[in-house]
């Protein structure tokens, strides 16, 4: 089942997220910015942070009451190049290996739809490593375009994440 996250959930998102943050980049990064970037971002105290922060929405997927994936939403600053309606940032979107392919990713998907457009957006926005082709393939299927490119740091390593958008008004189920 999805559901949204509370603070007791953050000792196991923030092992979920490391961990699946290790599987999904650790063959393309240097074990140092690895090592820092998981200590700057993951860990019970910041993902209680974001489980109390009002500008953040934390959707688990939930089996059997162990964790097999999260997705985020987060207010604040748009890249430039989303020039549409009342947009909000998709911020993390990660399913564990074991259950890829599985159909969770849709479901949460389904789930951070309505969730934003509950909080008012009209478009989705996000960023994803410009060669992480599985996830460019799901977000493509589930109606994302790619617009633009920021700059997104992994410990000391400027990496190029591409900007993908959809708008929330003509939902396209795959
Ligand atoms: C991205 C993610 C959420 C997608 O969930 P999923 O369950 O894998 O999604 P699906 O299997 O429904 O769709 C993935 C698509 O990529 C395709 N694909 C799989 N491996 C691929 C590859 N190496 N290159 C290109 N496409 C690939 C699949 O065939 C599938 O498309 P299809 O349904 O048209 O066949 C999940 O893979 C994940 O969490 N990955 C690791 C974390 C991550 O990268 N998160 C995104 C950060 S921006």
């Amino acid at each position: 089942m999805i559901r949204t996250g509370v603070a007791t959930d953050a000792t196991s998102l923030a092992e979920l997220a490391a961990r699946t943050f290790r599987e999904t980049f650790a063959a393309d990064t240097r074990p140092e910015d690895m090592a820092l970037h998981i200590a700057q971002t993951y860990g019970p105290s910041q993902q209680e942070r974001e489980l109390l922060d009002p500008d953040i929405t934390t959707l688990l997927a939930d089996v059997d009451g162990q964790l097999a994936g999260f997705a985020q939403l987060r207010s604040g600053e748009t890249p430039s190049c989303v020039n549409d309606d009342a947009p909000l940032e998709l911020w993390r979107f990660y399913v564990a290996q074991p259950w890829q392919g599985r159909g969770i990713a849709q479901e949460l998907m389904r789930r951070i739809e309505e969730e934003a457009s509950t909080r008012g957006a009209r478009t989705l926005w996000l960023g994803v490593w410009e060669n992480n082709e599985r996830a460019k393939a799901f977000y493509r299927k589930n109606g994302f375009e790619d617009v633009g490119s920021h700059v997104y740091m992994v410990g000391t390593d400027a990496q190029t994440d591409r900007i993908f958008v959809r708008s929330l008004n003509e939902i396209r189920h795959p």
